[in-house]
């Protein structure tokens, strides 16, 4: 507790030198100096009132900004930006176990859903502004037979059921929260790039809290049933001809123009809500951490957050040690995997070597590349919070492995046939694990946590060409009958 209480000490230090500054310049010398002052008066107490602010990760900038404006990329240098707590201000259970309370608690929305249950961890906004439509409901199930397949002692293995959310995917952890801040600050229309699952979820809870929204999404590069729930959900779909990184790119720069509302994972308050995915595995281990998380990894939203999730628990006391994470990339759609593991790109205290990032970009684009693998939710070869990521990968220890479509739809199978099914993308961590325990960096008395981060019935053209067209080792084809009883006894036989 003792780093910890001097670190909120840091806190409190900076915000008087602050306004010891403001004081001492007394009756101001030009008006434009003065409002300014004002305006950054203003912002600070509603800093304090929120009990958290914004901050640059970047840390030759480290500019802070309130609560109460949307950002997405620091307004003085353009890196990411976290949400930081003044966490003396926080009244923090004693013990993570105390969260269990709230589930007497029910009727009241806030306890209900499995984000804001955890509140005090992600104290950005009142609880008038929450927005909830019930997510985080999901279950960590222990399985015995995928930990076979994996190679898993039996009892250590743990697969986190991100499908069970509202629009079937983990998206809802960010998007309760994104959107909780999009009405603090008072947004009336919002935007998204998306691979299919954010899209989704995003329409989904914009529809819910009255807010207008549009999706952008590669031309033939989403799952139906993603796209079907975009549209369901009254989304204005833009089909664009490219991939999701030239969504992403389109994005930013039309919310940039048109003061859109941001909900892609650079929104820094969508990674807060994704944190609780950690602490709800920690819940179902009975309040203990696992000795591993696995994740797949997209534009690295869910990595980056979870990092962040077990920093602050650790720096809050409130678990003992941090486990480790193994972030798994598509052998298509490898950029992290190439980036750490063959360019050796590190975190680095925050001063991350961006010439190994441009140049490895620069020959993407010159051998005019795109990303693909049947797992259509991680297609992406520029990750937006790679930096994130990267910090997330010192913080846990982290290692980063790629697997093979083939590698993919077969564990897949695996977890539709003794689990409660997934999407391709989340079957990564288990085609991961496999990977990972056969070659002896992950012991198979180890207790492992894979996250599963979307639906089966998200993507059903891959499961069913997987079945009917026998491509893989589990394979399991309808069978052709005549419409005759004895044949079909026969069959059956
Ligand atoms: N799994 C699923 C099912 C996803 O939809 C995504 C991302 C990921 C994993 C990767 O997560 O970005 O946090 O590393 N889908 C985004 C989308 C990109 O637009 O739906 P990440």
């Amino acid at each position: 507790m003792g780093k910890n209480k001097a670190k909120q000490s840091q806190f409190k230090a900076k915000t008087y030198s602050i306004k010891a500054n403001f004081c001492t310049i007394g009756s101001a010398f030009c008006l434009q100096l003065h409002l300014n002052l004002v305006n950054l008066l203003r912002n600070l107490s509603m800093s304090i009132a929120n009990n958290a602010f914004q901050k640059c990760i970047n840390p030759d900038c480290g500019a802070e900004f309130d609560c109460g404006q949307a950002l997405f990329k620091c307004p003085n240098c353009g890196e990411l930006l976290d949400a930081q707590y003044n966490w003396d201000k926080i009244t923090i259970p004693a013990k993570l176990s105390d969260f269990a309370k709230r589930w007497a608690n029910k009727n009241n929305p806030l306890d209900f859903s499995g984000v804001w249950r955890f509140r005090e961890l992600l104290s950005f906004c009142d609880d008038k502004n929450k927005i909830t439509i019930g997510e985080g409901q999901t279950i960590l199930q222990q399985n015995d037979a995928v930990a076979e397949y994996a190679g898993v002692k039996p009892g250590c293995l743990y697969l986190q059921y991100e499908g069970l959310n509202p629009s079937g995917s983990f998206k809802d952890n960010g998007m309760t929260a994104a959107f909780s801040h999009a009405k603090m600050v008072g947004a009336k229309s919002s935007a998204c790039a998306s691979t299919g699952n954010t899209s989704a979820s995003v329409a989904l809870y914009a529809h819910h809290c009255g807010l207008k929204c549009t999706v952008f999404i590669g031309s033939g590069r989403i799952a139906f049933g993603k796209l079907s729930q975009a549209m369901d959900y009254g989304a204005h779909t833009i089909q664009i001809q490219g991939d999701f990184d030239d969504c992403m790119r389109q994005v930013q720069d039309v919310c940039t123009k048109l003061g859109l509302y941001l909900l892609n994972s650079l929104n820094p308050f969508r990674l807060e809500g994704q944190k609780t995915i950690m602490y709800r595995i920690i819940e179902g281990l009975g309040w203990d951490v696992p000795d591993w998380i696995i994740v797949p990894g997209g534009n690295l939203g869910n990595s980056s957050a979870f990092g962040k999730a077990f920093y602050e628990l650790k720096q809050l006391d409130l678990i003992e040690r941090i486990p480790r994470m193994a972030i798994i990339n598509a052998t298509g759609a490898d950029t992290l995997t190439e980036l750490v593991n063959n360019k050796k790109l590190i975190w680095n205290d925050g001063k991350v070597n961006q010439a190994i990032i441009d140049d490895y970009y620069a020959a993407l684009t010159a051998k005019n590349f795109s990303p693909h693998t049947c797992a259509s939710a991680i297609e992406i070869s520029r990750p937006v919070n790679l930096k994130k990521c990267l910090r997330s990968i010192h913080i846990c220890n982290g290692i980063v492995r790629a697997v093979t479509d083939e590698e993919i739809l077969d564990a897949k199978a695996i977890i539709g046939k003794f689990g409660l099914g997934c999407e391709p993308a989340s079957a990564a961590t288990i085609a991961g694990l496999k990977n990972l325990i056969a070659k002896g960096i992950i012991d198979k008395n180890e207790r492992i946590a894979c996250v599963l981060t979307g639906h089966p019935l998200k993507d059903p053209n891959v499961t069913v060409d997987y079945h009917k067209e026998k491509q893989g080792k589990f394979s399991n084809p309808p069978i052709e009958a005549p419409n005759n009883i004895d044949e079909i006894i026969k069959l059956i036989n």
